[in-house]
């Protein structure tokens, strides 16, 4: 995921100039991720409070034997986001002499590296990395034509879309994948704000520090003056949306600096910086179903925290 780069590209600081300067301020969640986000990301995966990830792990490891036999013989799994090798690594061992793995991912040189430690764990598996923004459109290597095609997109990173927008993804991803194919989904549920609210707000702060290295960024990147002391993580649950949010809150009346624009803050004034949805498996297959895909199987741990849909694609 990290860009690498030292300045951020102009249209990435005239969003986030844009959105600061809308009467409800808000942050592009693309700014989460450079290599400090990245880390930060890392060590929220392994929070006691943020059970996403080891649920979807164990939950995964758990349905291996029910996806074999539903995903045909010499498939191409193409990872949207390959954020996780050891996720893909769980399906490549469940699935049947899986045919070739496509990772898709804007971090170039961690994506070849992942790409290239699974291939040797697999032999025998064509490893073909393409380096792109999965949510833009883009081709498949050629040399998967005519394979049949899972998709593969774990890590509810489907809950940081906006519903209109989840569902132009998904229509998008049935679109490359093609007629017949399968997509496997993981997705976080709703559930208790008791629950959810300390894993956007854990007891270290790592989720806090997560949030605030927006700012850094643009500090740094694009030569803002954001006080980082004058910002709290304030993680809120907003039930009629059913979803998290993220945001940062002014600590007392304030003007930062950027792009040469000055920008008033209100005591307690917040920029939005994230939603994370969380849907129903219902209001799931809702939109999978407005994007034309038909659900074919849902699994979810003991306990109700998380899912994973197995999709196909309906005719276009
Ligand atoms: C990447 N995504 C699924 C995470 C989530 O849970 O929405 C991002 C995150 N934000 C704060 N903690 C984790």
């Amino acid at each position: 995921m990290p860009d690498g780069s030292t300045a951020l590209r102009g249209d990435v600081v005239a969003d986030a100039l844009a959105g600061l300067l809308a009467p409800r301020k808000t942050l592009p969640a693309k700014l989460f991720y450079d290599a400090e986000g990245c880390r930060l990301f890392a060590r929220i995966t392994e929070l006691p409070e943020y059970y996403l990830t080891r649920t979807e792990l164990a939950l995964l490891e758990r349905i291996g034997p029910l996806v074999r036999p539903l995903v045909p013989e010499r498939a191409a799994i193409v990872e949207y986001g390959a954020g996780s090798e050891t996720k893909a690594a769980i399906l490549l061992s469940a699935l049947r002499r899986p045919a070739a793995y496509v990772p898709i991912d804007v971090a170039e040189a961690e994506l070849k590296e992942g790409a290239a430690r699974l291939g040797r764990r697999f032999p025998g598996l064509a490893v073909h990395p393409v380096s792109a923004d999965f949510l833009a459109p883009f081709r498949l290597p050629a040399s998967v034509d005519g394979m049949p095609r899972l998709g593969f997109f774990p890590g509810s990173t489907i809950g940081n879309l906006e519903p209109p927008t989840a569902i132009r993804f998904l229509r998008q991803v049935r679109q490359t994948l093609g007629a017949g194919a399968l997509f496997l989904l993981g997705a976080d549920l709703r559930k208790s704000p008791s629950v959810l609210l300390p894993a956007y707000d854990d007891a270290q702060g790592i989720t806090a520090a997560f949030n605030r290295n927006v700012l850094v960024r643009l500090n740094r990147e694009a030569g803002a003056d954001f006080d980082l002391d004058g910002f709290s993580h304030r993680t809120v649950w907003n039930d009629q949306e059913s979803r998290i949010e993220m945001h940062l809150v002014s600590r007392r009346a304030q003007t930062v600096h950027l792009g040469g624009r000055a920008i008033p803050f209100a005591e307690g004034e917040t920029i939005h910086t994230e939603n994370s949805y969380k849907h129903t498996a219902q209001r799931f297959l809702a939109i999978a179903e407005a994007a034309g895909w038909r659900g074919m199987q849902l699994w979810t741990d003991p306990d109700d925290l998380f899912s994973i849909h197995l999709l196909e694609a309906g005719e276009a």
